[in-house]
């Protein structure tokens, strides 16, 4: 069935960016290996919170979007673009794997006039060193005979005022004419592109934003590590330097990083830096100071127990409140409270969670909300499904390591704030 565009990798980023070109009324084949997804996806069910089944099953119906395991499907199709995981290995290094193995799928199909793009995270270089020569084993060349791009993409899942269609777009081809061909296709479906002289350009464009938040975290993280030294409020401060209309921009610290993009992608960095004998340093401070988090917090809710409960962590029962890796998803991707509680149990405490939207999570299913049943509750992600007032009525102590009782509890002994 002729299509206009594939998109592999029916995941937090490529559902989205199907349903933009769908909306668009371009017609879209989301390819995927996992086939309980692409016959969730045929039915019109969704798996991704940002695309309601509501919406996809109208797209599915009207034709406008299907789902395939099998990579025929790009035979057909005008467009392919890449959204597929980009993680860590074991020793902190890129894993292409992923994106390698399809690229190879891809090759042997590859026709005269298609566009690839790769949108998923990676280093300067990836699109050129990796996928280039592997979609020319075809036989087919780069810029001449197929088009390539590089084109990361900026979805923040659960937002909803900045989207896929509305957050500007940045496009870098391996030529002028790459770059043209997939600013065109883009500025279809989404409201702003913006051309960049090269793939590599776009590809550490993407790096620098991520790794411009995971350093200002990892500055606020070491100010509330010296504040609880010093005996003051982080929070306050943080929203007292929010009032400065200009020259300062507000990150919250909390217990860690999580996510799939944040305390992953700057290390893509850090690695090909390596290789032009160049060490990135802020990357490694802020990745030092961030994965600390979650021992600090330990010692602050073992604090919290010996002060405001005579108890210590060994025995005591917890419960961590959100396990998800921020508010009002249901993603757990390197979530802190995995160690979090892992540290907590480690230090012989018995720990429950309770999570709105995360029925299951690390060998544990979400418990009741009972927060009077504990000797401590630990808010680790604060959803706002979640009534904090009622919380601080009922728990026996509570560590809060989002602020998310705001000004409640203080000076009443019971909550502990990070
Ligand atoms: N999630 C985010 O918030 C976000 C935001 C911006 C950028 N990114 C980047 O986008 C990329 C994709 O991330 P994601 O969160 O959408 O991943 P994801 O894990 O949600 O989705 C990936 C999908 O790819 C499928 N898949 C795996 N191997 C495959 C293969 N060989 N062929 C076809 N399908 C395959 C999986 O089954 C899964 O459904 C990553 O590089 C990520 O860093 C993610």
């Amino acid at each position: 069935m002729k299509r206009d565009v594939a998109i592999i990798g029916a995941g937090y980023v490529g559902m989205p960016l199907a349903q933009v070109f769908a909306d668009a009324g371009k017609s879209v084949v989301l390819v995927d290996v996992d086939a309980v997804v692409v016959a969730g996806i045929n039915r019109g069910e969704s798996h991704i919170p940002d695309v309601p089944s509501g919406q996809l099953k109208k797209l599915v119906d009207g034709g406008r979007v299907n789902a395939t395991t099998d990579y025929d499907a790009l035979d057909e199709v005008d467009a392919i673009l890449i959204a597929l995981p980009t993680p860590l290995s074991s020793q902190r290094e890129p894993d292409l794997s992923i994106v390698r193995r399809a690229v190879e799928d891809i090759a042997p199909r590859l026709r005269k006039g298609q566009l690839v793009v790769l949108e998923s995270t990676t280093y300067p270089g990836t699109t050129r060193e990796c996928v280039q020569p592997i979609l020319e084993t075809s036989g087919l060349v780069a810029g001449t005979d197929f088009y390539l791009a590089f084109s990361p993409e900026r979805v923040d899942p659960g937002r909803t005022d900045w989207t896929t269609r509305n957050t500007p777009k940045l496009v870098g081809g391996l030529t002028p004419a790459c770059t043209e061909r997939a600013a065109e296709l883009y500025r279809s479906a989404v409201e702003t592109v913006v051309p960049l002289s090269s793939p590599e350009a776009a590809e550490l464009t993407k790096l620098l934003e991520n790794i411009f938040r995971a350093v200002n975290i990892a500055l606020v993280n070491e100010l509330a590590q010296l504040c609880e030294r010093m005996d003051i409020d982080v929070w306050e401060v943080v929203e007292a330097a929010e009032t400065k209309p200009f020259g300062f921009m507000s990150f919250k610290p909390g217990p860690g990083l999580g996510g799939h993009c944040i305390p992953i992608d700057p290390f893509y960095l850090t690695w090909k830096a390596r290789e032009y004998d160049f060490y990135t340093e802020f990357i490694e401070l802020a990745g030092k100071i961030n994965a600390n988090m979650p021992y600090f917090c330990r010692s602050l809710i073992s604090q919290a127990l010996n002060h405001g409960a005579q108890k210590s962590l060994k025995g005591s029962r917890l419960l961590v409140l959100g396990v998800a890796y921020k508010a009002d998803v249901d993603d757990v991707r390197e979530s802190p409270a995995e160690k979090i509680i892992q540290l907590l149990r480690k230090a012989g405490a018995e720990v429950a969670y309770h999570d709105p939207h995360v029925a299951e999570f690390d060998g544990l299913q979400s418990v009741e909300y009972k927060p009077e049943s504990y000797d401590g509750v630990v808010i680790v992600t604060a959803h706002t499904a979640i009534d904090y007032d009622d919380l601080v009525e009922r728990a026996e102590i509570v560590v809060d390591l989002r602020n998310a009782t705001g000004r409640n509890g203080i000076g009443n002994g019971k909550v502990w704030k990070l």
